[in-house]
């Protein structure tokens, strides 16, 4: 493995799936009150400039739970809100802490964090990646169908952090990927060039389109994100407008395989992204989703920092 986890395409197929067995034990041995005290003595310090209610309650809890300890720090605190470089930050840090987790807006600050860090840097969320949700999505997907290889994934929605985590992640461990996006919001050419280059390696499909329809076409899970990230909060009223129909309702469902799953890394906004109905009639798997936060991320943890 890489020395961070920056981006989706830090990992290979093999690291990914080794990461989702050892999610998969981690969650059992949580589950029978089996110690796995791996991160005994070690502090993990997770940089906010973000709000979050997930990622930092599962990276809080998953520290405790390895035997180990965090440090929730934001950018109101630290001295990066006023100013100190990076490149500091990341010096003085790492020689204190053993891991950080960052949720921040610049990837390119992740990275810069990660270059100057002597210690293992994950990215709780960029602009462009979301790579601990993709984990938990994918240890959610195969517990609830059993295989990931050969399945469809329909994603419906912006094609930003999630979008992008999600097909790289998807296409890596041999899944079908199709992105329905409305046409000014779809991923980076870098993004979806790269995705082509998997999709081929991998013998799978991938589709880009600014149909929800044919993306969710026969899909075997379906996901979707809100039309307005943070940081884009001042765009809502342009998006609202743009993202009309890109919607997972149940004309969408319709469409998709009877036994079609649904997925939202959350906050939803109901009405605009996702019906009510189609949220609550998926609650399980969604919320299922939003647990395994904790246990994808604590597989990361273990074998970043051990
Ligand atoms: N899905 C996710 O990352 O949730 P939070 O923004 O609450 O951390
Ligand atoms: N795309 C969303 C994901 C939130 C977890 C955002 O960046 O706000």
């Amino acid at each position: 493995m890489k020395k961070d986890l920056l981006k989706m395409d830090d990992l290979s197929k093999e690291e990914i799936l080794d990461i989702l067995n050892l999610a998969d034990q981690l969650k059992y041995e949580q589950k029978h009150d089996i110690e796995h005290h791996h991160l005994k003595d070690k502090s993990l310090g997770m940089i906010f400039e973000k709000s979050s209610t997930r990622t930092r309650v599962s990276f809080e809890v998953g520290m405790y739970q390895l035997g180990g300890n965090s440090l929730f720090l934001t950018d109101r605190d630290l001295q990066i809100g006023r100013g100190e470089p990076m490149e500091d930050t990341a010096r003085s840090l790492s020689r204190f802490l053993q891991g950080i987790m960052i949720r921040t807006f610049s990837q390119e600050e992740a990275e810069k964090l990660a270059k100057y860090s002597s210690i293992p840097i994950i990215n709780g969320l960029t602009d462009v990646e979301h790579p601990c949700q993709v984990l938990a999505d994918l240890m959610t997907i195969r517990e609830n169908k059993n295989i990931l290889e050969g399945l469809k994934v329909a994603f419906i929605g912006d094609g930003n952090n999630m979008a992008n985590s999600l097909m790289i992640g998807c296409l890596k461990v041999g899944m079908n990927f199709a992105i329905a996006s409305p046409k000014d919001y779809t991923p980076s050419d870098v993004y979806l060039s790269r995705a082509t280059e998997i999709a081929e390696k991998e013998g799978v499909t991938f589709t880009v389109t600014t149909s929800p329809a044919e993306a969710a076409k026969d899909a075997d899970v379906l996901i979707t994100d809100v039309w307005a990230s943070m940081g884009h909060e001042d765009e809502a009223e342009l998006r609202t407008k743009a993202f009309e129909g890109f919607q997972i309702n149940k004309e969408l469902m319709a469409l998709s395989d009877k036994n079609a799953m649904v997925l939202h890394c959350l906050p939803a906004h109901r009405g605009e992204e996702i019906t009510s109905e189609i949220l609550e009639e998926h609650a399980n798997s969604i919320f299922d989703e939003s647990e395994n936060r904790l246990h994808a991320q604590k597989a990361v943890l273990v074998k970043l920092m051990k």
